[in-house]
């Protein structure tokens, strides 16, 4: 196995080892619910009459919030335990199936949707390029990308990397969700996360470094304080170009 594939395997565990804690939480866990949710949210457009694909969809949140409004959503995500929990809570809504974001899109046709959404997933992936173009097939000339990744500067200074031009594998041990699991994930510069957008079929058209929203003090008044002080995600929305 190459070392790429054993911290895939890493990643695909934990996830699954987490799937229900994540599921039970992911309503009101601050980061999500209060931090990432409200900015990445406000970078979508109107969804309703929209097909929307939610790439590394976890457990089927962002799909039930955009269903709610009238889009028609199709998800992925590389965990099958997310998957199922992603159909359970979507009663029967929605089309969800398991994939790896760092493989060719099979499943899906060319300019089948309006707006892709990927929440919080690719830092999971080493290198972008094959997923960004991905994006951009399956979407309609002039369709959304709205992606939210971990802040670079966060994960430079998180990560204590001594090699800020590098994309490199990181790890850290999450106690959020239930009992501690550790998490690999690839840590990259702010040049990786614009370059693999704009060379691969899309313009970059806003950028959010976002704020918590004041429901997150009441959860969490510690990291409240932190992340309005400095960022830990950072959220993009890209138009593909015609
Ligand atoms: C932090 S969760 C975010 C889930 C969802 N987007 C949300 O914001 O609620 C990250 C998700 O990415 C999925 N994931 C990790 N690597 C992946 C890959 N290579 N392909 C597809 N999904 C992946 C995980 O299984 C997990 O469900």
């Amino acid at each position: 196995m190459t070392p790429g594939t054993v911290i895939k395997e890493k990643i695909i565990a934990a996830y699954e080892a987490m799937a229900e804690s994540y599921n039970a939480l992911i309503d009101h866990k601050a980061h999500n619910a209060y931090y990432d949710r409200p900015n990445t949210l406000a970078l979508i457009p109107e969804p309703e009459g929209k097909l929307i694909l939610d790439a590394a969809c976890g457990p089927g949140k962002y799909a039930e919030i955009l269903m709610s409004s009238g889009a028609t959503v199709t998800g992925f995500d590389i965990s099958s335990r997310m998957v199922e929990l992603a159909k359970e809570r979507n009663k029967g809504k929605g089309d969800f199936f398991v994939h790896d974001l760092s493989q060719p899109f099979t499943k899906l046709a060319d300019a089948s949707f309006h707006i892709v959404v990927c929440a919080l997933a690719l830092h999971y992936v080493q290198d972008w390029t094959l997923t960004i173009k991905e994006f951009c097939r399956v979407l309609k000339p002039g369709g959304v990308l709205v992606i939210s990744i971990e802040h670079p500067f966060f994960e430079f200074n998180y990560f204590r990397s001594k090699k800020y031009f590098e994309v490199e594998p990181v790890k850290c041990i999450w106690s959020g969700f239930g009992k501690p699991v550790e998490m690999n994930s690839y840590r990259r510069p702010l040049q990786q996360c614009i370059a693999p957008l704009t060379g691969n079929g899309f313009y970059v058209d806003q950028i959010i470094e976002p704020r918590p929203v004041e429901e997150f003090k009441k959860h969490d008044p510690k990291h409240f304080k932190e992340l309005n002080a400095f960022p830990a995600f950072m959220c993009i929305r890209a138009i593909k170009r015609t």
